[in-house]
């Protein structure tokens, strides 16, 4: 028998020990937080990513009645990212969630499926993605998508 251990690096800061792009997609993720459509679970969650062409594209969570048909903010921000510049690379992403009349103070992390897309996208566009999980005040940063899916799937397996 071998036995193997994966470890997910990340490092936490605060607002102000970031940089100004990265205080700008923060305050961008929260701006559209706020018109998530999400009156099933009342968890607003919002998202911006930074492109490499300096743009910056946003998306919310839109639930449905029938749960499974609703999608995640961070699938909604890259899918439209990557809908309408298609050969621009996502350098960055920042989440945050308000609810209960406030934001988290919790930094909350993307579900398996929007990290198995964020992959996707770092593989294809051969970037790292760095991921900015705000909290109120503390901030969560995981410098690129691979390490949040450890032993994943790709493409690789389809050869
Ligand atoms: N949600 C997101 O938008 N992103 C995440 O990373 C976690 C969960 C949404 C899905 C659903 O609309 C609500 O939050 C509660 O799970």
């Amino acid at each position: 028998m071998k036995s193997y251990k994966v470890i997910t690096p990340y490092i936490e800061y605060n607002f102000e020990e970031l940089s100004d792009d990265e205080k700008q997609l923060i305050k961008e993720a929260k701006e559209s937080a706020v018109n998530a459509y999400a009156p099933y679970s009342q968890f607003l969650v919002g998202c911006a990513v930074l492109l490499e062409n300096g743009k910056t594209v946003t998306g919310n969570n839109q639930e449905n009645a029938a749960y499974p048909s609703g999608l995640c903010a961070e699938r909604v921000a890259i899918f439209y990212a990557n809908s309408k510049y298609p050969n621009v690379p996502v350098l960055k992403l920042a989440t945050a969630v308000f609810s209960k009349s406030e934001f988290l103070d919790e930094p909350i992390p993307p579900c398996g499926s929007c990290r198995q897309v964020l992959l996707e996208t770092e593989l294809r566009f051969k970037i790292p993605i760095k991921i900015i999980l705000a909290g109120k005040e503390k901030i969560r940063v995981i410098e690129n998508a691979k390490s949040l899916l450890p032993l994943n799937f790709d493409n690789e397996y389809l050869t």
